[in-house]
């Protein structure tokens, strides 16, 4: 039977206890549209429930991770249309009980560097780049990333990425401890497949054990939920509003007279 939440532009598959949650929408970079975060929500979802899922890999087609939310959508839930599913998708993978393996092929943008934090194994590409421009688009940290990156990398380098868009490669993210291995780009997928397939082989009771004791959910999913507010907030703002305008017409934002 079709799953009503099924898009072309999420790949699901399953085999040997692995589901792959592949990003397949290249032409835009993969940025993540309402019907993409949807169905990988189902997926993960499906994923708790089906005891034969031991592991999920999030992947991606091309040469991009993801090059995070679509501004399409960010415009039109700032001019009161459909609130974004970035949401759910973000509450399903903070709770998300197995373990996570993310492979970064290169951009990672946004929701995108930010979904990382909630990924137990992660591997990039050497030349991969993580950025989280939120304060460019007039929005805030999202995912628990306003906690959860100062907790990893310190408070400067974060500011530095939340309100200047500063940006880090794989191998900085590497070093940093954002990933595991920062590898060569073709190395990428076929890393994060094996150590997804050495993981389905341990005990998954007990990965997912440990996998709880690192980390304080509760407080992960409060703070997601006060950053959601305050997103919701700025998202319909006038210069949210600029931000995306001047994205769609391929001009630098102004700010000034706002
Ligand atoms: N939402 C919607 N469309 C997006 C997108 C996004 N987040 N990111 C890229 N695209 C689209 C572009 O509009 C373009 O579409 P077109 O071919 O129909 O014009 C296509 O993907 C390719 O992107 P382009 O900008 O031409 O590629 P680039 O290599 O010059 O730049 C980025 C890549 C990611 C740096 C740039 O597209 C960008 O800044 N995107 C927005 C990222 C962002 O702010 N995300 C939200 C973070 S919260």
């Amino acid at each position: 039977m079709t799953d009503p939440m099924q898009t072309e532009l999420v790949k699901i598959s399953e085999a040997n206890g692995v589901m792959e949650i592949i990003w397949n929408r290249p032409d835009k970079k993969n940025a993540l549209s309402n019907a993409m975060y949807r169905a990988a929500t189902v997926a993960l979802a499906r994923a708790v429930e089906d005891k034969s899922i031991r592991v999920v890999l999030l992947a991606s087609e091309g040469d991009s991770f993801t090059s995070g939310n679509d501004l399409a959508d960010f415009a039109a839930a700032s001019m009161g249309g459909e609130a974004p599913a970035a949401h759910g998708f973000i509450e399903a993978i903070i709770q998300f009980p197995k373990p996570i393996v993310a492979a970064v092929p290169g951009l990672a943008v946004g929701v995108g560097t930010t979904m990382l934090l909630h990924c137990d194994l992660v591997f990039v590409a050497n030349d991969a780049k993580l950025t989280t421009p939120f304060v460019n688009l007039a929005l805030v940290p999202e995912a628990a990333s306003s906690m959860l990156m100062p907790a990893r990398i310190g408070h400067a380098r974060s500011f530095a990425m939340f309100a200047l868009g500063d940006g880090f490669t794989g191998e900085q993210a590497a070093q940093l401890g954002l990933a595991n291995a920062a590898l060569p780009k073709d190395q990428v997928i076929p890393a994060a497949r094996e150590a997804a397939k050495k993981l389905a082989l341990r005990p998954i009771g007990a990965v997912m054990a440990a996998k709880k004791l690192m980390r304080d959910g509760e407080k992960i999913l409060a703070q997601s939920r006060t950053e959601s507010a305050i997103f919701g907030e700025r998202l319909r703002s006038a210069e949210a509003m600029e931000a995306f305008t001047a994205f769609r017409e391929k001009r630098a934002p102004d700010f000034s007279k706002l």
